[in-house]
């Protein structure tokens, strides 16, 4: 059976798209936020993983508000990016893996969510710059993406989306295959692009948030979407990829989770950031 090694959450900016590109990982502007990705990626090294399962918020790219799916599952060979008005290099397309799409398909329709299968898929920033983060040459693992509604509303509930991670955790580990499999989730912290309150940030409901996630991963479902909105700013609600990522990783216990390394760091951009990186025994 396959086998889940861990979860990593991070946050995903289409400027450190430009800012990889240019190599200023060491510039001080950027610095706190690229140091904390090493420990992360000794980790991977290490543990291996062979497909990487990954919530993300599509941003309009391969879903506009005309067509809006609150899930939709990646089912496709090849995922490739293209730009979305952000002016960052187009990186190359991913690798999908077909057998692991189309078993969690199943299985997600099987446990009653009834999510949009999509055999084409345009990935964007969300998606390929955390994986440029987390394999900075090539990447090693094949990917399944898994795009959760942050734009149009109405958005699904944090308490939905927890159960959603879970029923990928369950049915990862019932593929029979000889796979150790990541789970990633990309988005947050908080923040608010846009509107009169443009530029919020909220650093303690961020670190409460944070620190709930090892021991008490369902703290943030007490919160409806509006109030998610209200304390993390109308893009800080991304969050929701990181408690799908951790209800993948199962019970803390029973899967003897611990956390392997988390940084946090304000401001890149407009942004809070934040990284987590959690691993099953
Ligand atoms: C920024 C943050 C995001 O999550 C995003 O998708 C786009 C831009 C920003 O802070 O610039
Ligand atoms: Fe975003």
């Amino acid at each position: 059976m396959a086998h889940i090694i861990g979860g990593v959450a991070c946050s995903h900016i289409p400027s450190l798209g430009s800012a990889i590109a240019k190599g200023l990982q060491e510039d001080p502007y950027w610095k706190p936020f690229f140091d904390g990705f090493p420990p992360v990626r000794d980790w991977l090294q290490t543990a291996q993983a062979d497909v990487a399962v990954v919530f993300y918020n599509d941003h309009g790219l391969n879903f506009f508000l005309d067509k809006m799916p609150t899930f939709a599952v990646g089912a496709a060979a090849t995922y490739s990016n293209a730009d979305e008005g952000w002016g960052i290099p187009v990186t190359d397309p991913l690798n999908g893996n077909q057998e692991l799409s189309w078993h969690l398909i199943d299985r997600l329709i099987q446990d009653e969510f009834d999510i949009v299968s999509c055999q084409e898929m345009l990935v964007d920033h969300a998606f390929t710059i955390p994986l440029k983060l987390l394999w900075p040459d090539k990447c090693p693992v094949t990917v399944v993406p898994i795009c959760i509604n942050t734009v149009q509303f109405p958005l699904p509930s944090a308490k939905r989306v927890f159960a959603l991670g879970q029923a990928v955790g369950r049915a990862i580990r019932g593929w029979d295959a000889s796979k150790n499999v990541v789970i990633l989730g990309t988005g947050g912290l908080s923040h608010q692009l846009d509107g009169a309150r443009a530029g919020f940030i909220n650093k303690k409901f961020d670190l409460e948030f944070m620190d709930s996630l090892l021991n008490e991963p369902q703290w943030a479902t007490r919160f409806s979407i509006e109030e998610l909105v209200e304390q993390s700013g109308t893009q800080g609600v991304e969050l929701l990829m990181w408690l799908a990522m951790r209800g993948a990783l199962g019970d803390a216990k029973e899967f003897k989770i611990h956390k392997v390394h988390e940084n946090y760091h304000i401001p890149i951009s407009n942004t809070a950031t934040g990284l987590i990186a959690f691993e099953c025994a």
